[in-house]
Order: structure tokens, then sequence, then C-alpha cells
């Protein structure tokens, strides 16, 4: 083969498997990721191959995870997002789920998910809860037991639990790898040059170390 060719069948290879990791309408049933057959690790771009359908069973769709409160941070937000990565049988169906468990006083800070609208139910608990348009403008209040909010795909929104007693949140997303970012995390830690955030923000450099040290994630500090 020549090296042309070769190159270019590698781009369209690529292509094909950047395609196939939106959330297209599926043309299956379902596909539950073959775990056999070495590729079946459910990674973010590539689709793995589905197990024969003849192979799958009601425990495929089924996932248990989310009975019990996840880990909380230091922000009293316990959160287990419910992808394709931990239940498998969401693969290719364009949808994930996600169960938030928020202390009294706790909040998840403003982010935002590029690739999905979230619906957020409150199953328990009084919370402040709301997004911010592309024109700044602020929709937000405090959404209570029963009630659910839409926060619109990629706007930021946040939340924080204004009750007297712990919240719990369920949220249903319409991507099956939503993305999610942190917005004081995207900024002050992602590595962003000093120079440059001290002239967005109108800080000093000592501020900017500050912020730093709050919110470069563990592991990378
Ligand atoms: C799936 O399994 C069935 C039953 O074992 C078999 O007949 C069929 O050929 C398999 N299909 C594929 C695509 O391997
Ligand atoms: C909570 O943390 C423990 C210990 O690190 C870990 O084994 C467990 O999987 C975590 N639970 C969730 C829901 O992430």
């Amino acid at each position: 083969m020549s090296p042309k060719l070769t190159v270019l069948l590698v781009i369209f290879s690529l292509h094909c498997r950047m395609t196939l990791a939106s959330d297209p309408d599926p043309v299956q049933d379902y596909c539950i990721p073959n775990t056999k057959s070495g590729t079946g690790k459910t990674t973010r771009l590539i689709v793995p191959p589905c197990k024969n359908s003849s192979e799958a069973t009601t425990d495929d769709f089924v996932f248990s995870g989310i009975k019990s409160i996840g880990n909380f941070s230091d922000t009293g937000l316990a959160a287990i997002t419910v992808s394709p990565a931990i239940f498998p049988g969401l693969n290719t169906l364009g949808m994930s789920f996600v169960r938030a468990d928020l202390k009294v006083g706790g909040f998840n800070p403003p982010h935002f998910h590029p690739r999905a609208t979230e619906i957020a139910y409150v199953v328990q608990g009084r919370v402040y809860s709301g997004f911010v348009d592309s024109t700044n403008r602020v929709f937000a209040r405090v959404i209570l037991q029963g009630e659910v909010m839409v926060f619109p795909r990629g706007l930021v929104h946040f939340l924080m639990n204004v009750g007297e007693a712990p919240a719990t949140i369920f949220g249903s997303l319409n991507s099956q790898n939503p993305g999610m970012q942190k917005i004081p995390t995207a900024i002050f830690g992602s590595g962003i040059k000093d120079e440059l955030l001290e002239k967005a923000f109108g800080l000093s450099p000592k501020q900017i170390g500050m912020m730093r040290r709050k919110f470069v994630p563990k592991g990378l500090r």
C-alpha cells in the first residue's frame, strides 16, 4: 500500500470513530459492550463492539450502584455519574444519569455539560438551583422536593442545599457522555498562564496563587 493511501485510510478510520462517538440514533436495539473482545473497555471516543444479543441478559439493563450515596467532596457534594463506563447497558442509547447528594450548605459549583441538556429532579430537600444563559442572565430559585429544573445544553449551572436537611437530586442527561467542566477548575486549575489570569480577573499574583492552590485538582498539585 502506498504511504499516501495509508495516511488517507488512517484519517478516514479516525473520522469514522469520531462520528460514532456522538449520540446518533442507534441502528440496533442496544449494544452491550463486549468486554471479552479485548477492546471492550468503554473509552471516550472508541465505541466498542457489541455483545452478541443472544448473550444479553436482564442484568445488563439494571444498575444498582445509585441506591446509596457516593463519596462526598470538600464542597459537600457526592455525585455518581451513571454512564456506560459503569452501566454498560446505556451504551449507544444517548442518555446518562446522575445521583447528587448535598450536605446541608453543600454545593455543586458552576459547571456545564458541553454535550447534554440536563433535567434535575429533587428527591428530597430545598435546593437553590439555576443556570446562566449566553447573555449572562441568571435563572435561579429554590426548588423543592418533587420539582424539576432543566439546564439547557452547554449552559453554566449550579446547585446549593439551602435546607436544614440533606438533599438528594437525580438528573437525566441526553448524552451517554455529556462531559463536565467545573468553571473554577477550568480557569484556575488548568494551567492557563498567570499573567493572563491576573489581567482577566484583576487579581494579584498572590491571589492567583491562592486560587490555584484551591482549584488545581488533587494529584496534579
Ligand atoms: C449470535 O449467537 C447466535 C447463537 O449462539 C449465533 O447463531 C449467531 O451466529 C451469533 N451472531 C453473531 C453475529 O455472531
Ligand atoms: C468511594 O470511595 C471508595 C474508596 O476510595 C471507592 O472504593 C468507591 O468506589 C467510591 N464510591 C463511588 C460511588 O465512587
